[in-house]
């Protein structure tokens, strides 16, 4: 089994991209090495930690091209000139089309900050996420790392997890405690599952196969 080159692509903050960072320091990463990270924005403080890392940064300017499909064209250049395996879509705001889809598929992992198909789809993003759960009363939420297709959030689900909602919660507080319980957590464990071939699509359920 090859050892398995990993994108990360990011358009703020990158928490998540330092949980796999810290996740791959640790050697739970097993099979697999983040060897780029691509920012939708320039100047956004995920690149910051990709060079404290060691890990070289690109930066595809989603305002830069006249639409969505000639980035994505651009962002599956890319991808191929590094010869990447995985791309993992980590806190990336930016709507990509089929060009990678095409390319990548079941090889695209994205985190979502809901239980999906909860809160999820177009418009739900960061903290929106939160607003919308605490609109809605739910006690549970959560989050979801799946595989991408071209329906928005709707691709096979990889892992789950739940956290309480609290009484006093405020969307900062849930979204806090949804990324340290939740998502700091599935996402370096599904990367490193899909990278040790793991991963295995049969309609929209994946199946997760012993070592
Ligand atoms: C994370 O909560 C991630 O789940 C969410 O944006 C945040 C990015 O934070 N992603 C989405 O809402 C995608 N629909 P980060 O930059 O600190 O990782």
């Amino acid at each position: 089994m090859s050892r398995k080159k990993i994108a990360v692509l990011v358009s703020g903050g990158g928490t998540n991209l330092q949980a796999l960072i810290d996740a791959q320091g640790r050697g739970e990463i097993v099979n697999g090495e983040i060897t780029a990270v691509i920012s939708s924005a320039p100047e956004v403080y995920a690149l910051e930690r990709a060079a404290k890392a060691g890990i070289p940064g690109y930066v595809l300017d989603r305002k830069s091209y006249p639409s969505s499909q000639a980035m994505t064209v651009a962002l599956v250049e890319k991808l191929r000139e590094l010869s990447i395996d995985v791309v993992v879509m980590a806190g990336f705001m930016t709507i990509v089309t089929k060009e990678l889809f095409e390319v990548y598929e079941n090889a695209i992992i994205n985190i979502h900050p809901a239980l999906i198909p909860s809160f999820a789809g177009p418009g739900c993003f960061g903290l929106h996420v939160h607003e919308k759960a605490l609109a809605c009363g739910v006690k549970v939420s959560g989050a979801t790392v799946h595989f991408v297709t071209e329906e928005c959030d709707a691709g096979p689900i990889i892992l789950q997890k739940a956290v309480d909602v609290l009484p006093d919660d405020t969307p900062e507080t849930l979204q806090r405690r949804i990324m340290e319980q939740c998502e700091w957590k599935l996402l370096p464990q599904a990367v490193s599952l899909f990278c040790q071939d793991r991963l295995k699509v049969e309609g929209r359920t994946v199946k997760i196969l012993d070592v």
